[in-house]
């Protein structure tokens, strides 16, 4: 399966065991880690990503890509489904290798997701919750449609200090 986005050279496909030595290329930057879940593993190794890829391969329907920009593997893009009364959302996360940044990637790899989960996983809600500080992150979203629901005052805690945790989300218009 490869989820193309239209003239940006931007496509979603399903990771595998062969990703691995660039995976942790990519992931193995504390600039990525900074704006991620302690559970994203700093340093990130070849059994980190070996880890990571067996998850992702065991889930069906599919909900963890690569990123590729022309054909390169650039960077990650997932989505979790909620459980519960929260079943019809999802979180969203991503990154995307520093090297690549600022060219639109992330951006088109959003809406390329957003896209998949309304339209085949039957997600009404898809949402992020952005650390305060993550400015690139917040215009990834708001480019991409979401709208900023509010700030969960110092909800964050990294690297020693408290943040807000900001959230945007997006709405199913369909159903
Ligand atoms: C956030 C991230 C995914 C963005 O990826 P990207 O491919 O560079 O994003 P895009 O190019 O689509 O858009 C980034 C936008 O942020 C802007 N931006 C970047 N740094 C910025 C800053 N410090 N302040 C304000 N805007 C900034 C860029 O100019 C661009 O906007 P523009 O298109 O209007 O010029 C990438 O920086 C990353 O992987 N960061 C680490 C992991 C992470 O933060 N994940 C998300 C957690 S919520």
């Amino acid at each position: 399966m490869k989820l193309l986005h239209p003239l940006s050279g931007v496509a979603l496909r399903k990771i595998q065991i062969e990703d691995r030595e660039r995976l942790a290329h990519l992931a193995n930057n504390p600039n990525v880690a900074n704006n991620l879940l302690d559970d994203f593993p700093h340093p990130y190794s070849i059994e980190d990503a070996d880890q990571f890829i067996k998850h992702a391969q065991a889930a069906s329907p599919t909900l963890r890509f690569c990123i590729e920009k022309d054909g390169e593997y650039v960077g990650n893009i997932g989505l979790h489904p909620k459980e519960d009364v929260y079943k019809r959302s999802a979180e969203i996360g991503y990154f995307i290798g520093e090297e690549h940044w600022g060219q639109g990637i992330a951006t088109h790899a959003v809406q390329l997701i957003v896209a998949y989960g309304f339209e085949q996983l039957d997600i009404h809600r898809i949402y992020a919750g952005v650390f305060s500080y993550n400015s690139a992150s917040k215009k990834v979203l708001e480019k991409a449609g979401f709208d900023f629901e509010g700030a969960s005052k110092e909800a964050i805690y990294k690297n020693g200090q408290l943040y807000d945790e900001l959230r945007f989300a997006i709405l199913n218009p369909n159903h």
